[in-house]
């Protein structure tokens, strides 16, 4: 049949190595019946440990949410790859801020910070807003006061000589790359200036007629060459977080996540790590997702509820990761990120675009944690 039609059969094929780049399936494991369990995003085995040894003991010590602060604090404390904690990511004035979110899934209570500075705690910041305060979210400075105020220690130097050095070299190189788009710098870092380029003739003919102004403007873009540097390299090391899921003894859920945000950020930007169902999402009735890549873009979409809305319906975790990567990719084929997903069977998987994503389980059949890899 597909002989006798070589565009159908063509078609087919394209549909096909298509859906193989936006998809990314694999790494599903079929799971038992038995909590506890606790996964987290990338090879942060120490993480996992930490929260594993909070969790396996059970009763009221050993709750979800505590076992999400112990393992994203041990990652804070390690600075996991320099991309969650104090010292890394600098942003383009040479600061680490932190970003961090708690949410307990038998009371869907969340809390998160954003943008903090001068306190390296950041997902006991977290939990303190979930705990002691009626809001979800705070930010800056503001954050950093409650934090203190709350009994965390600071103000302290989140920057570290690592991330110094990162950021004079990233200066001497004109500050590229960098987060910015259709503006034209007044020097080599700055500060930028928005520029509109006319896309179609028509429209620069009504520029033009727009008289003085928009003709120098015009001038001044044939002078400064328009900086649309972004990144289109993200990797694990200038975007990553600790998003981490625990199933606790008694069934209840709870994620976290913590990241000090994409390097050489523009200062104030927050990205997808304190945005509940973005970064990561838990549902006692349900199960948990947790997410990593170009928070930027993924923040966009809302993964981690997708895919725990998804499991609400039905759908396998293996399937609801791979659906709700696919509607990220759809609309951004270059995006990089990846989510897993796991339910209240403890059944979990993975999936990812652009990149090899690997994620770490630890339940009561593993002798250790395991990392699992899923290639795109
Ligand atoms: C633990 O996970 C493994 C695979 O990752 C699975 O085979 C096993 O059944 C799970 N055990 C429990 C108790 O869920």
């Amino acid at each position: 049949m597909a002989r006798s039609n070589p565009g159908l059969l063509l078609g087919l094929l394209l549909l096909r190595l298509t859906w193989c780049v936006a998809v990314d399936g694999g790494g599903v494991e079929e799971g038992g019946f038995v909590f506890p369990v606790v996964v987290s995003t990338w090879p942060f085995r120490e993480a996992v440990r930490a929260a594993w040894d909070v969790v396996k003991t059970g009763g009221a010590g050993g709750s979800a949410v505590d076992a999400v602060v112990a393992g994203c604090s041990a990652c804070e404390e390690l600075r996991c790859d320099g991309t969650v904690g104090p010292g890394g990511s600098p942003d383009e004035n040479g600061e680490t801020t932190l970003d961090a979110l708690i949410m307990n899934g038998k009371t869907m209570e969340i809390g998160a910070v954003a943008a903090m500075r001068y306190v390296k705690d950041a997902i006991m910041a977290a939990k303190l807003v979930m705990e002691h305060t009626g809001h979800t979210l705070l930010v800056g400075e503001k954050a950093t006061s409650f934090a203190i105020s709350m009994g965390l220690a600071g103000p302290t130097d989140l920057s570290s000589p690592e991330s110094i050095e990162k950021w004079s070299n990233w200066r001497q190189n004109n500050c590229q790359p960098n987060f910015w788009k259709n503006v034209a710098p007044a020097g080599n870092c700055g500060p930028y200036h928005p520029i509109n380029i006319p896309k179609d003739p028509v429209k620069s003919a009504v520029w033009e007629d727009q008289g003085i102004t928009c003709q120098e403007w015009l001038q001044n873009d044939n002078l400064l060459e328009p900086t649309s540097s972004h990144f289109n390299s993200v990797n694990r090391h200038n975007h990553d977080t600790i998003s981490m899921a625990v199933i606790d003894k008694m069934g209840h859920v709870a994620v976290g996540t913590s990241t000090n945000g994409a390097t050489f950020k523009i200062p104030g930007r927050v990205g997808d790590g304190p945005i509940p169902g973005s970064s990561a999402y838990g549902d006692d009735e349900v199960g948990a997702c947790g997410a990593t890549g170009d928070g930027d873009i993924m923040m966009r979409f809302l993964p981690c509820y997708q895919v725990v809305e998804s499991m609400r319906l039905g759908m396998e975790p293996r399937d609801a990761a791979v659906d709700a990567i696919s509607r990220i990719a759809r609309k951004y084929p270059d995006f990089v990120g990846a989510v897993f997903a796991i339910n209240k069977k403890g059944v979990h998987a993975g999936a990812c675009h652009g990149w090899t994503f690997q994620y770490s389980v630890r339940n009561s059949s593993m002798q250790d944690v395991e990392v699992i890899t899923v290639t795109p």
